[in-house]
């Protein structure tokens, strides 16, 4: 009674259904073939301090909203990074690296992508540089330099920090490791991509319901096209895929909507850091423009509620630290039953098994624990 009450206003922004929908595992394994799944799988779980993120049934959650299950992967258990993205960049710094040591690897970045690729240069012993812009706060590059990586500040936004990256790198003869994929870079956001599917592998040995919705937040694509590579080649059924994304950042549905790639104007920035992008990349357009189902997007505002009911057990019998990013799943399943009209379309009933990727924790410490406070007053 108490969590119906918290969440039956909770609403969706904007909703599409992709009328351009159809799934082809071919086709999907095409742009990310299946031994690129494979070996990152391979080399990934034999990683010092591997193991599988918890799937954690949001049972009280399930209940509530009468469907069947509710998986939440919980992304904060995930290495040090306590990101899916510790999958990516770390791992594709790894193969380009070929076991050479005498490399420097550079990237510019809003965040986490950039922790990812430090990581995995300190890993390898190799060194790296990492381009942000004047945007990104103290407390990322903190969490950035803590693995060794030095940090180049560029004046403006973070296309002129990507610009003053490629120029030094090209000059010096760096390693550019950038998740972003347009016309003639392919390879490395392939590699990052590979290592996103790697949850979904965990999941299909994790339960044996098959999952009949996945939530998947998106900023560029590439976690949502990872998520989508893995279900071509792991999931016997395909389920239903939906992608959810910022009210002032919904790059995805706008393209799917336009049926071509579109850039947009971010006119506020979402909370939602990681998803706040304006364009997609141009493989997870690729993916995705035919395999998902439905975009939908949400504001800012149920955030803070979502990470402090995750904290104190509203929606599993487990605590769960969830950040800003692992939010919009369960907020945009919520909102999505709240609709009789979207809870039709998507199919929702009690005989669904719904995944949804928790992609982080309190990665950002200081905004987690305002966020926190923020949310255990309302
Ligand atoms: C922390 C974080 N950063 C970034 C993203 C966006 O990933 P991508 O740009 O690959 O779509 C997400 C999730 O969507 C996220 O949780």
């Amino acid at each position: 009674m108490i969590l119906r009450n918290k969440i039956k206003k909770w609403k969706i922004s904007k909703f599409l259904i992709n009328n351009n929908y159809y799934f082809d595992r071919s086709k999907v394994l095409k742009h990310l073939p299946g031994y690129m799944l494979k070996e990152a799988f391979n080399k990934i779980s034999r990683w010092k301090g591997y193991a599988k993120t918890p799937l954690i049934s949001l049972n009280k959650l399930s209940n509530e909203l009468k469907l069947g299950e509710i998986f939440y992967k919980d992304e904060s258990k995930r290495f040090h990074l306590k990101s899916f993205k510790a999958l990516g960049g770390a791992y594709a710094v790894e193969v380009i690296s070929k076991k050479r040591k005498n490399i420097v690897v550079s990237s510019a970045t809003a965040g986490n992508h950039g922790r990812s690729v430090a990581w995995g240069a300190q890993k390898l012993g190799l060194n790296c540089k990492i381009f942000v812009s004047q945007h990104v706060s103290k407390e990322r590059v903190k969490s950035i330099e803590q693995f060794g990586a030095e940090i180049i500040r560029v004046k403006g936004n973070y296309e002129k920090s990507l610009g003053e990256c490629k120029r030094q790198s090209k000059k010096n003869g760096w390693e550019i490791v950038q998740d972003v994929s347009t016309d003639n870079y392919k390879f490395v956001p392939q590699l990052t991509m590979a290592g996103y599917s790697m949850m979904i592998k965990e999941t299909s040995v994790q339960t044996k319901k098959y999952i009949t919705h996945i939530f998947l937040q998106a900023g560029v694509g590439g976690m949502a096209a990872g998520v989508v590579a893995g279900v071509a080649k792991y999931f016997k059924r395909i389920p239903k895929i939906i992608i959810v994304e910022p009210k002032h950042a919904d790059c995805v549905l706008r393209s799917i909507k336009s049926k071509k790639k579109v850039k947009i104007k971010i006119k506020k920035e979402s909370i939602m850091g990681g998803m706040s992008c304006n364009e997609m990349s141009l493989l997870p357009w690729k993916i995705l423009r035919n395999t998902s189902n439905f975009c939908l997007s949400i504001g800012d505002n149920f955030v803070p509620n979502t990470v402090a009911m995750l904290a104190k057990k509203a929606f599993s019998d487990k605590k769960i630290i969830g950040g800003e990013c692992a939010a919009p799943g369960i907020i945009s399943l919520i909102s999505a039953c709240n609709n009789k009209f979207v809870r039709n379309k998507f199919d929702l009933n009690e005989n669904s098994n719904v995944l949804l990727i928790g992609c982080e924790g309190d990665v950002d410490k200081v905004l987690y624990k305002k966020l926190l406070i923020k949310g255990s007053k309302n």
